[in-house]
């Protein structure tokens, strides 16, 4: 398969690279001036192995609305993942990297009747109900699909809650929707349900699985062969987080309670990608606050506005209840100064860090934020002309060896090595003579300031001392 876009390339990194000497070396060019990820493929691929590890008898549907990256499903693809889709589009995008309608579960409880439509002309059958009136859509638009009952068990403490949303009373409301389904000669296949995203109860997959069986036995009482049970999202992937509390508590409750004929699969999201992205944001504005009326000349405050903010990926902050740590690039050194960091825009609403004690940094100077890849750039807009960070795509040499001809991946979405022509490829770095890259001097002025290309002044401005005024 050809890759049309070349920023859509993966480089292959040599061996002394990572993701960190990456963002280095792109931001000490001084020719980047937009924020910009860095995708480390080798990070989705080890979660996989994890997940395979731990979860074996969990096949793994990915959720596509939390990172809808072409890369990222071409890479799950090569994997042999299957897709959890929300809505049409999700369903065309992952259906035009040529995978299998079966392995497509349309797993939204509320879906438009058009959608309801598609799905049934292109062959994905498989879905979730959480309510009467689908089921009735579904006996108009798709009589032959797959039922499977979302039914609500939430976790005590989750960053996202969806309960309150999604999915019917396990002991009130299933049984009539499964009883409804018969009575319509629809066939219900299973039970779905959604602890909640970031789940922190483990527990709750116990309760939930304990809940799914019931309706498992009632389902087999009124006729239906249920097979597929399906264990939701919920699942942590941030750096040091690890998903094996709740993975000993599915494989035990699994054992208890389902034998190995029943198909068991789950919608991780954000365990998937959440790690493998990390967003690298430059300071382009400065603000030193002194509101200390006994000594008017110190700086109370500072406060740094960065090129990403609430309207692009920090979205986050917002919708997914994200925590963010910002990780200045330069290691500063001396007095630490309370600080907060603001997004671009014009809105009052776009801070991105309340406060915290920061060293002194300088504009130019890039503040790096690690674990971005989850629940941010489909939902970033670029309010007020500030552009989505482009994604700069990046693997190790095994990881290219064991993807590089993984349908749908092929040799043509790789380039190999870092140099600077390739990590150009797709950002935003300036300039033509791409062989000078690394030591292009920036003419401000007629002025060499070759010397100084990998200090703040690759930023052009002056300082003007003043005296303070009186
Ligand atoms: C139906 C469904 N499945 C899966 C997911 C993915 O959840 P997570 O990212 O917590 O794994 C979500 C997230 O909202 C969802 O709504």
């Amino acid at each position: 398969m050809k890759v049309s876009k070349m920023d859509e390339r993966i480089h292959v990194l040599d061996s002394s690279s990572n993701v960190m000497s990456v963002i280095e070396e792109i931001t000490n060019s001084g020719l980047q001036e937009e924020a910009f990820y860095v995708l480390d493929i080798g990070d989705i691929v080890k979660k996989h192995q994890i997940w395979k590890e731990k979860l074996p008898r969990v096949e793994p549907f990915y959720a596509v609305k939390c990172n809808d990256s072409l890369i990222v499903l071409e890479v799950l693809a090569s994997l042999g993942a299957s897709f959890d889709c929300a809505s049409k589009v999700e369903i065309n995008k992952v259906l035009e990297i040529g995978v299998d309608a079966k392995k497509i579960i349309f797993a939204n409880p509320a879906k438009p009747a058009s959608h309801i439509r598609h799905a049934a002309n292109v062959g994905v059958d498989t879905m979730t109900v959480d309510n009467e009136s689908e089921l009735h859509k579904i006996f108009k638009f798709h009589q032959t699909a797959k039922i499977v009952i979302r039914i609500r068990c939430d976790a005590e403490i989750a960053q996202c809650q969806l309960g309150m949303k999604f999915g019917c009373d396990p002991i009130y409301e299933a049984p009539n929707l499964i009883r409804l389904a018969r009575m319509m000669n629809l066939n219900v296949v299973g039970i779905s349900f959604h602890v909640g995203s970031g789940c922190q109860d483990p527990p709750v997959f116990k309760r939930a699985i304990i809940h799914a069986k019931k309706l498992f036995d009632l389902a087999k009482e009124l006729g239906f062969k249920p097979y597929l049970l399906d264990l939701g999202g919920g699942y942590p992937g941030n750096k040091g987080t690890s998903i094996d509390k709740i993975a000993e508590i599915i494989n035990s409750a699994l054992d208890d309670n389902f034998d190995d004929d029943v198909h068991v699969i789950a919608e991780p999201g954000r365990f998937y990608v959440a790690s493998a992205f990390t967003l690298a944001t430059s300071i382009h504005s400065k603000r030193s606050v002194r509101s200390d009326k006994m000594s008017p000349n110190s700086v109370t405050h500072n406060m740094y506005y960065i090129n990403d903010g609430v309207y692009g990926s920090f979205n986050c902050l917002l919708y997914d209840h994200q925590i963010v740590t910002p990780i200045p690039l330069k290691s500063g050194c001396g007095k630490m100064t309370p600080s907060s960091i603001w997004g671009p825009t014009c809105d009052g609403l776009d801070l991105v860090v309340e406060n915290m004690l920061l060293h002194e940094m300088d504009l130019g100077d890039w503040i790096i934020f690690e674990d971005m890849g989850a629940y941010t750039l489909p939902v970033a807009s670029p309010f007020n002309g500030f552009p989505i960070p482009k994604v700069h795509v990046v693997a190790e040499e095994h990881i290219w060896l064991m993807l590089k001809d993984a349908l749908p991946l092929s040799e043509d979405h790789f380039v190999i090595g870092n140099t600077p022509a390739n990590l150009r490829l797709g950002l935003d770095i300036g300039g033509t003579k791409i062989d000078d890259w690394k030591n292009q001097p920036i003419d401000c002025n007629g002025s060499d300031m070759s010397d100084e290309t990998t200090t703040t002044s690759d930023f052009i401005y002056d300082y003007v001392e003043v005296e303070p005024i009186n």
